[in-house]
């Protein structure tokens, strides 16, 4: 006989929460919730409500960002979409910009340590079990610190591998918001996990490409033209924004022919000079191998270590906020 369901006293949840440890929690080193109005530093107690919405809804909206050598890269920017998903989502945001800045800054301090990704959640708030907002006293927010998890050194090294994904592309309105309805994108990721391959890529109904799980995808074509997929379908990416403007550089010493918006076939993929993912975690890298085609000669091209060292300039040189002080 199985033993029978117990009821627990809040004690009894409280000493269960303290013992309980999981190794990945050591990736995990603060977290602010609004709900508790405060930061924990205790990975068994960084949790959201049920009842909020944004648990059984997916009613919420998200952004990530990398804060690297003590510096929150491009938060502002970061912060600007984020304001746009709620818009979009029509969300609340719980408090002001500036206070918004200073509480993730104190997370992030309080994380205590110089590389980390830093995760907003903005929920509808608790407030009952229905999909109604309205139910709703209070949208919330989560902010969480994790480790900067980059891919290994290899990745870099030789690139990785891309295929075409099965799963449909989101409609505009919410390609376009980070929205904490995610399924479509962790059923692209499964896809590639499940196919052996490093990144799925969305294509939408006319045959043109999308955009990976969480990332951007760009080509180089033989004319030296820089073309990423028209933000229209997908999540315009703040890497592959500021990787459009660091090239403009390159357009006008003559080393790119051109940058710009393009609609892009799998075929035309297969047969460029190059393809590049982007992203937050990673910055860029390079597509080897694309649905089983070999991609030019099969390794890192020229364009890919030149957009490499652009970014890693800018993050050296695009902070939008003052260094957190050290503890
Ligand atoms: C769907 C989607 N596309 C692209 C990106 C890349 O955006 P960013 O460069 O801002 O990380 C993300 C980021 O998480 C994403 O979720």
């Amino acid at each position: 006989m199985s033993e029978p369901v117990q009821t627990l006293s809040f004690d009894t949840v409280m000493d269960r929460l303290l013992v309980l440890k999981e190794e990945y929690h050591q990736n995990y080193l603060a977290m602010y919730s609004s709900w508790y109005n405060g930061i924990i530093k205790e990975p068994a107690l960084m949790m959201v409500p049920v009842d909020d919405h944004l648990v059984h809804r997916g009613d919420g909206i998200f952004e990530a960002f990398k804060c690297v050598e003590w510096n929150l890269y491009a938060l502002e920017r970061h912060l600007d979409r984020l304001e746009r998903s709620a818009a979009g989502s029509s969300l609340k945001l719980p408090m002001s910009r500036a206070r918004l800045q200073e509480t993730i800054l104190a997370t992030v301090r309080a994380a205590n340590v110089s590389d980390c990704l830093v995760r907003l959640f903005v929920s509808r708030g608790p407030g009952g079990f229905s999909t109604n907002p309205y139910e709703c006293p209070a949208s919330q927010l989560y902010i969480v610190v994790t480790t900067l998890n980059r891919p290994p050194s290899e990745k870099y090294e030789h690139g990785v591998t891309l295929k075409s994904s099965h799963i449909p592309i989101k409609e505009a309105y919410f390609a376009n918001m980070k929205s904490c309805n995610y399924l479509p994108n962790v059923l692209m990721k499964k896809e590639a996990e499940d196919s052996g391959v490093d990144y799925t890529v969305s294509i939408d109904e006319q045959n043109f490409l999308g955009e990976g799980p969480t990332e951007n995808v760009g080509i180089i074509t033989k004319q030296n033209e820089f073309l990423v997929p028209c933000f229209d379908r997908i999540l315009k990416g703040i890497t592959i924004t500021r990787m459009i403007e660091l090239a403009q550089d390159l357009v006008r010493t003559g080393i790119l022919a051109r940058v710009g918006e393009a609609d892009i076939t799998p075929d035309q993929a297969y047969e460029a000079a190059e393809i590049m993912m982007f992203g937050t975690t990673f910055d860029t890298l390079a597509v080897v191998n694309y649905d089983g085609k070999k991609i030019a000669d099969g390794r890192p091209g020229q364009f890919f270590r030149k957009f490499m060292e652009l970014l890693e300039q800018d993050l050296r040189g695009c902070f939008q906020m003052l260094t957190p002080v050290k503890e």
